[in-house]
């Protein structure tokens, strides 16, 4: 048999972690070829299509010649467009130079952590979070600072607990509001309290605002606007999520313009520039109407709220009302299971794959994560599963 040489990986790559939703959807697939019938609520991605007005647009661009190369910042007509709509929803004034269009949420999160984080430096994150803040900050060699999201505050951070957490050390903060997975929502006196934690400090604020649309009670408040926040903010956001575009990849940033030219390096260093027809396509989203993206809101909170009465009903189960993105967080500690053994036995046994909690951080265990991003018809089979599950075996 051929035997490969040792594979001799950089150092670096052992401290890279990796996103389990992907690995969950392997699982589930490789059930499903064996004949197996899975509900899918693990992966987070809106189910609808996208809108035709956008798809529209991007076929008229591919026709029109936008397959080559664009700056690595972006187009400008999207950089323009992105300017004008931050501009408008987190009440600043952002100019073209303080964009950066990159291929998904996802780069921003890469590309800031490259750029402001190494050893010696502090980063505080959320956790549970988006398991790609930590495995970034692992990975440049800056220590991860977790700052806990607390059920009984419905996933909130506690701003005392994190004016703890800073000091001399600490180069970046990372927010994330609405919130994976939990769906935590900052409030305007979070927000404030905060900024007022971090003071005139000299350090960078990352806030993951790619929820910032998929909110259900209240409204989406972001770092930016605080006076005096705008030169420490890079605000992530992006058409993933609010547009039904994960596939199109395109995500953008808003930062001071001396750091988007760095981050723009970055993206010269790696994918040179995101897709141009993507960009093209974009620009109807920002620009063209509105209408779907309430319809997919108001969908995913009917959802929402099918999946959290259903879930407190089942032995073991204790569910918060999320405000916003679209997943719920179930507490399942009196299951008396843990987090990756129950997520694996409801996959297994009763065909609804879900994620453990502990895949977005160590605060994780004692909760999982179900996706809403499935229809109700779904999410009332799931349902059904789990609890029939539930009966047979807690
Ligand atoms: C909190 C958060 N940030 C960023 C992203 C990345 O989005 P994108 O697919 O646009 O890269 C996700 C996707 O799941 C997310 O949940």
């Amino acid at each position: 048999m051929h035997k490969f040489p040792e594979l001799r990986l950089a150092r670096r790559m052992s401290r890279l972690g990796t996103e389990t939703a992907f690995e969950v959807l392997v699982k589930a697939r490789a059930l499903e070829a064996k004949g197996r019938d899975i509900v899918h609520l693990e992966i987070g991605e809106p189910d609808f299509d996208t809108p035709r007005n956008i798809v529209d647009a991007g076929v008229d661009a591919l026709h029109k010649g936008f397959t080559h190369y664009g700056p690595s910042a972006g187009l400008p007509q999207l950089k323009e467009a992105i300017a004008h709509y931050v501009s408008e929803t987190r009440r600043v004034n952002v100019l073209p130079d303080e964009v950066v269009v990159v291929p998904g949420g996802k780069p921003i999160i890469f590309f800031s952590i490259l750029a402001l984080a190494e050893e010696n430096d502090e980063v505080i994150y959320p956790n549970p979070g988006f398991p790609i803040y930590e495995s970034m900050i692992n990975y440049v060699g800056a220590k991860a600072i977790p700052i806990r999201l607390r059920e009984e505050m419905d996933f909130r951070l506690d701003v005392d607990e994190l004016a703890g957490l800073i000091n001399d050390r600490t180069k970046l903060i990372i927010l994330n509001s609405p919130q994976n997975p939990t769906g935590g929502v900052l409030t305007k006196i979070d927000i404030d309290r905060i900024a007022r934690a971090i003071g005139d400090r000299n350090i960078m604020v990352l806030s993951d605002e790619i929820y910032s649309r998929l909110i259900f009670e209240g409204e989406h408040h972001s770092i930016m606007s605080i006076n005096g926040m705008k030169d420490r903010t890079i605000l992530l956001d992006g058409f993933s999520k609010t547009y039904a575009m994960t596939g199109w990849r395109m995500g953008y940033g808003v930062m001071r313009a001396d750091l988007a030219a760095h981050i723009a390096r970055l993206q010269t260093n790696s994918n040179s520039c995101t897709a141009s027809f993507s960009q093209v396509a974009g620009v109807e989203a920002l620009r063209g109407p509105q209408d779907s993206v309430d319809g997919m809101c108001a969908e995913f909170k009917k959802r929402r709220d099918v999946m959290v009465a259903g879930l407190n009903k089942i032995k073991g189960f204790s569910c918060r009302l999320p405000k916003g993105a679209f997943y719920v967080f179930p507490n399942i500690t009196k299951t008396g299971w843990s987090s990756k053994k129950l997520a694996d036995a409801l996959l297994e046994d009763a065909g609804v794959a879900a994620l453990s909690g502990t895949a977005f951080g160590d605060f994780g265990e004692g909760y999982l994560r179900f996706s809403v991003a499935n229809s109700i018809e779904n999410i009332e089979k799931a349902l059904e599963r789990v609890a029939t599950w539930a009966d047979k075996n807690l």
